[in-house]
């Protein structure tokens, strides 16, 4: 694993954006592996208004999102699939038949986790994928015990997971219990990944992720078995290193 340490937010997400602009300039056909949460929302920003102002063509772009909620319908203020339209996809060229984002509303979740890694598999497998990191160690919604082969699975939610996402909702008892989410295994396919991490909040997941024994109660550890993965975290989320 290679760490980049920066100063703050900001630089995290400038120098996050700089690195899938690069990647989206310099590739015929690409296919973007993205996440959501508060750690990547700046990053988007950045990234619309570095490719509108340089009118990059995105036709050759496909994006597939990590995970989603359970229940919620698309349209939900809280679901995932609102979140990417609200803060990229709306502000972007990319063509909508190219994103990708697990059905959390759909009536058959068995149905769907298989439609989604066969859609993965199709679509040729993720060029780069972007991921945050859970106090926890979750990766995309893979929480501690979560099988190392895991493909995409419904999961339950971690108890600590639900009320970091409170925040986000009126109540806690609103927050779904359940989301899609690709596996541990299918994150691992990617070609490669960039794990993005700020403030102290992070801190104990970083250290464990990078300097922790691989293990299934520490899902981030799978990423010490891949050999192209960069760390990109704040001062803050590297305080205990
Ligand atoms: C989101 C996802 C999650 C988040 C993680 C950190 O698609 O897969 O693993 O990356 O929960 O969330 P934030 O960035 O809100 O701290």
């Amino acid at each position: 694993m290679k760490l980049e340490r920066v100063e703050n937010y900001n630089e995290m997400s400038q120098k996050t954006a700089e690195a899938i602009y690069d990647k989206i300039v310099n590739s015929d056909r690409v296919v973007l592996g993205l996440a959501t949460g508060s750690t990547p929302e700046k990053m988007y920003e950045i990234l619309a208004e570095m490719l509108n102002e340089n009118s990059v063509d995105l036709s050759h772009v496909y994006t597939v999102n990590l995970d989603e909620y359970v229940g919620l319908a698309s349209d939900h203020p809280q679901s995932y699939h609102h979140y990417m339209k609200n803060i990229f996809f709306d502000h972007v060229s990319i063509p909508p038949e190219n994103t990708f984002i697990p059905d959390g509303a759909a009536t058959d979740l068995d149905a769907e986790v298989k439609r989604y890694d066969r859609m993965l598999e199709e679509i040729g497998g993720v060029d780069l994928q972007l991921l945050g990191i859970g106090r926890n160690g979750h990766i995309a919604f893979n929480e501690p015990g979560t099988a190392f082969d895991s493909r995409t699975h419904v999961v339950d939610l971690a108890e600590t997971t639900i009320k970091d996402n409170a925040r986000f909702f009126n109540t806690i008892e609103e927050v779904p219990t359940r989301a899609i989410s690709m596996g541990l295994d299918t994150i691992m396919d990617a070609k490669s990944i960039l794990l993005i991490a700020s403030g102290e909040g992070k801190a104990a997941a970083i250290d464990g992720m990078i300097n922790g024994e691989e293990s299934e109660d520490m899902p981030a550890t799978v990423l010490q078995r891949h050999d192209d993965v960069t760390v990109l975290a704040d001062e803050a989320a590297i305080g205990k290193l």
